[in-house]
């Protein structure tokens, strides 16, 4: 593939860019009544607005013809195919299978993977539904009240994330914890609020030699022996997600408690295999389904449709537009909705992971920006703490306002508050407001010359500020899945442009190499490696202050 700087569209993109890079959304508006119109898709139960973006139809077309250009038709069809696109790792990334819902077969080296989805979707059906309706029963012969999933990153933040959102469709019985951080201070907390004998415990990790997961279940394995005085029962109160039978047999796992899932699952990607035994646990089958098929008609959306009408193709190359022509590096997740409040964690380790890289597929360096850093807070908090940067700081962050149209509290009064905020915060971002308008503003307000002089530099907001509305009919299961999937896919279309592997993530290993030779020298297990002066000195102290 030539390398993205080389394509003529990247360059007819930039001529482009250098005519329009002033243009105000507030003209545009005013040229185009149906420009909001015309920059508006629905897929299911989604509708995304992109009318709020510094774009107008030559923009776009330039856009979409650089997708064209960089191969995004010819990478969806590989990545549907199951060819082995994680060329790193030699995998393919088929988490599409996962929810393919219309059990098409989908050929990975020649076989078929879908009897092998079905099947331990088949089996986690089962086991859910023994212990939603109390037939799997603890070692005192009670039902499972507490689930305590343990794991880390997407063996962690998808679940968790799901769980949290669809809590409302939650089996009233089950209460979900999430452990991850291997600081004991947080399974301390889950394990003080759960009984041994009505507890569930789920040891999710894709290897399972993550260091942080297996401490944390060693500990809770410890935990409930003392506790029940029961070792036997392990097998009843203690489950395993992940593709690495044999380490989850060493660790002590019954392999028939284990359900599997495949090497070509990316960790970020995962909760549409096993790893997301917790939400149809906690949801139960069809509400999983209705996750997964969600999550297909998107991908359906996503193979077939044109780039110009595909949502997360004009999602990605609104993302390109403003990282490499703008400069923008950053990117903002706002939901509207406190249901959605893991949400943009989730979209941090799916987008920084995936795009976080220098290099391109090939190993050759990338040369331009690439995953933007994406950060945020649920959107009405956001006000009241970041908002102020985004309308008046120094940044251009692109921000995606996100909310449902129903709301499931049935607290008058609160969703039409929540959505009016969202509105404005939108309008505000692309209009704001000028100095004519601030300074009527001012003196309506009877404020004499000199005091309006004064404040008018602070009252002026310069507007010009893109997001994205994504509203979702309700909040459903099916919905969430479009809204996930739509992301994973914006994400893999930006990877394409950038020519970088979006399924591996070497960036994690170099910490956690250095860190289990530092743990030796904490432990005194090892002598002083080689280390700068200063990570030399703080261990010194450490061992000092803990008697070391
Ligand atoms: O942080 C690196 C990473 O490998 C993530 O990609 C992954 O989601 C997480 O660690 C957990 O890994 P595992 O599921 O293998 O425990």
């Amino acid at each position: 593939m030539a390398h993205l700087t080389t394509l003529p569209a990247w360059h007819a993109l930039h001529a482009h860019f250098d005519a329009v890079r002033d243009r105000q959304m507030r003209e545009l508006f005013e040229q185009d009544p149906s420009r909001a119109e015309r920059y508006s898709l629905s897929v299911g139960g989604l509708l995304l607005d992109y009318s709020k973006n510094r774009v107008d139809d030559e923009t776009l077309r330039r856009l979409f013809a650089l997708a064209d250009e960089a191969g995004v038709p010819a990478r969806i069809a590989a990545m549907f195919a199951g060819e082995r696109i994680n060329r790193t790792e030699g995998r393919a990334a088929l988490h599409v299978a996962l929810r393919n819902r219309a059990n098409t077969p989908v050929l990975l080296d020649g076989v078929d993977v879908m009897p092998a989805v079905n099947a331990v979707l088949g089996r986690m059906a089962r086991f859910s539904h023994a212990v939603r309706y109390g037939d799997w029963l603890g070692y005192t012969g009670q039902p499972i009240t507490d689930i305590v999933n343990i794991g880390i990153g997407g063996s962690d933040l998808g679940p968790q994330m799901v769980c949290k959102a669809l809590a409302p469709f939650g089996h009233p019985r089950l209460r979900m914890h999430f452990v991850s951080n291997v600081d004991g201070e947080q399974l301390r907390q889950a394990l003080d609020r759960v009984h041994p004998q009505s507890t569930l415990f789920v040891v999710e990790s894709k290897t399972f030699t993550t260091q942080e997961t297996l401490t944390n279940a060693l500990t809770a394995r410890a935990w409930f022996v003392e506790r029940s005085g029961e070792p036997a029962a392990v097998a009843r109160h203690f489950v395993a997600v992940s593709t690495n039978r044999q380490a989850v047999a060493e660790f002590g796992i019954d392999p028939d408690n284990m359900f599997e899932f495949w090497d070509w699952v990316g960790g970020r990607f995962s909760l549409w295999s096993a790893i997301g035994l917790p939400i149809m646990l906690y949801l139960g089958e069809a509400h999983f389904l209705a996750l997964l098929e969600g999550a297909h008609r998107m991908d359906e959306h996503f193979r077939h449709a044109p780039l110009e009408a595909n949502m997360p193709v004009i999602l990605a190359m609104l993302g390109v537009w403003y990282i490499n022509c703008y400069g923008g590096g950053s990117h903002v997740i706002a939901p509207y909705d406190q249901l959605l409040e893991r949400f943009p964690a989730f979209i941090q380790q799916l987008d920084m992971e995936s795009n976080g890289k220098s290099v391109t597929a090939d190993g050759a360096p990338v040369g331009v920006e690439t995953a933007p850093i994406i950060w945020g807070e649920t959107g009405i908090n956001g006000q009241h703490a970041f908002f102020q940067l985004l309308h008046q700081g120094t940044h251009i962050s692109p921000i995606d306002l996100i909310a449902s149209l129903r709301t499931r509290s049935g607290l008058a009064g609160h969703h039409d508050i929540l959505l009016a905020n969202l509105l404005a915060q939108a309008e505000a971002f692309m209009r704001g407001k000028t100095e004519a308008e601030a300074r009527a503003e001012l003196v309506a307000q009877g404020l004499d010359e000199a005091r309006v002089a004064a404040l008018l530099p602070h009252k002026v907001f310069g507007g010009n500020r893109p997001s994205n509305l994504l509203l979702l009919d309700a909040l459903t299961p099916h919905n969430l899945g479009s809204l996930v999937a739509l992301y994973e896919h914006k994400i893999f279309v930006q990877g394409v442009v950038w020519g970088v592997n979006s399924f591996d993530q070497w960036g994690v290993e170099l910490g956690k190499q250095l860190a289990r030779g530092i743990l030796a020298e904490l432990r005194g297990e090892a002598p002083p490696g080689t280390h700068d002066s200063s990570t030399a000195r703080l261990i010194r102290l450490i061992r000092r202050v803990r008697g070391g």
